[in-house]
């Protein structure tokens, strides 16, 4: 028995969780996968209620669980990054989820490219360093700004205390990474290309400007590749964003920082049809992780069943196949396969189905009615 957390969170999360739990029931009727569910009241609604995020019983809760299923947080009506910080990146630092898994697919018809390209990338996004550390402030009027940022590797604490301070305030967002924290995830990055059978692993930066931390990365991936037996190679963000359209299928394993990684992925979510097609695996190898659609709330088209809960699905597909039942991971995409190549879709693919009757379709392929 798998114990699983659910948080549909806000917004459309809360319409393709619907789905995505009546996937897992389908799943758990048909196979040896067996599972229970505890859905976890954390989002916007009950923020703008009585102000709590997660709370520290939750946390425990949470870390208790075999896997979290997440759908979506954000809401217009909450300052930007209280919600973002205070619940989806804490999980993501406190049960230290430091690898980001994001594959970018292609779902044909959907591929918005002029030249028909077959490609699987395996995105590695960094997840929980780079710009993403909370680590920042304004300096006014001369004060020192105390920064601290805790993960489960560390705890740091620095002042930013300026010697000479111009008569002006200064915003700053400091970018950290750290030795073992790049280490890391280079290991997890050199396997994942050895599990995929692939000779090479793609490093994406921006080295060439922000030299210290991606100069240290660059210099810990290589060392690793060696170790690895694993050929490197580097590109920079921006070109990267450019070969993703011009040569998709030239990329197997790639590794990318935080803020580089969310891009990209959307951009590469787009590649497979849409934001609607984009899953992901917050993964810790030694603790639990956490599966969820790469998309958001989506404020515009939330309470009208237009959402695409493809991405629900392939998130569910990764929580299986992590958790050992790769055969109903692949099920599922099949399922999803199915619907597509008999023109079943929801309004941002084309089709006419609302998300709960794209679900039901889904279901019916995975029960194989
Ligand atoms: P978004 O991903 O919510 O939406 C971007 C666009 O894609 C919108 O036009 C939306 O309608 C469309 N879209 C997204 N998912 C779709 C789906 N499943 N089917 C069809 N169309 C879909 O990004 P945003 O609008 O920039 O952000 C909205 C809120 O969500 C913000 O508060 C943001 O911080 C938050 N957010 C949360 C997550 C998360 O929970 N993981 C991810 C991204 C953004
Ligand atoms: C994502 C989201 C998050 C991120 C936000 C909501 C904090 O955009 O999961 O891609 O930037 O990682
Ligand atoms: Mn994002």
């Amino acid at each position: 028995m798998k114990h699983i957390a659910v948080i549909p969170g806000d917004g459309i999360g809360k319409e393709v969780m619907e789905v995505g739990m009546d996937i897992l029931d389908a799943v758990s009727e048909i196979s040896s996968f067996d599972h229970d569910a505890e859905f976890f009241d954390i989002g916007s609604e009950r923020y703008l209620k009585t102000g709590e995020l997660v709370t520290e019983e939750e946390f425990d809760s949470l870390g208790r669980k075999d896997a979290i299923y997440f759908g979506a947080i954000g809401d217009p009506r909450v300052k930007p990054g209280i919600l973002e910080q205070g619940i989806l990146l804490n999980m993501r630092a406190r049960f230290d989820q430091y690898i980001n898994m994001r594959p970018v697919t292609s779902w044909h018809p959907f591929v918005p490219l002029k030249k028909h390209f077959d490609f699987d990338i395996c995105f590695l996004r960094e997840n929980t360093e780079d710009f993403y550390m909370g680590a920042g402030g304004v300096m006014r009027s001369g004060k020192k700004v105390e920064v601290n940022v805790k993960r489960m590797l560390y705890d740091l604490r620095m002042n930013v205390d300026p010697v000479s301070l111009p008569d002006d305030d200064f915003a700053f967002e400091i970018g950290l990474l750290s030795k073992r924290g790049v280490e890391r995830f280079a290991d997890h990055v050199f396997k994942t290309a050895e599990k995929r059978g692939e000779d090479k692993v793609t490093l994406v930066d921006k080295a060439n400007v922000c030299t210290h931390i991606y100069g240290m990365q660059r210099e810990i991936f290589s060392k690793k590749a060696e170790e690895h037996g694993i050929s490197l190679d580097f590109m920079y963000v921006d070109a990267m964003a450019m070969a993703m359209i011009v040569r998709p299928h030239t990329f197997g394993t790639v590794a990318v920082p935080n803020l580089f990684g969310d891009i990209l992925t959307d951009l590469g979510a787009q590649l497979q049809g849409g934001l609607g097609m984009g899953a992901s695996g917050n993964i810790n190898p030694e603790g639990v992780s956490m599966f969820e659609p790469i998309h958001g709330s989506a404020p515009d088209i939330a309470g009208q069943g237009k959402a695409n809960p493809i991405a629900v699905v392939l998130a569910a597909k990764m929580m299986l196949d992590h958790l050992g039942y790769e055969e109903m991971g692949t099920l599922l995409r099949n399922a999803v396969r199915k619907c597509l190549d008999e023109g079943k879709s929801t309004p941002d693919l084309g089709g006419k189905l609302t998300t709960k009757e794209m679900g039901n379709e889904i279901k019916r392929a995975v029960l194989g009615l």
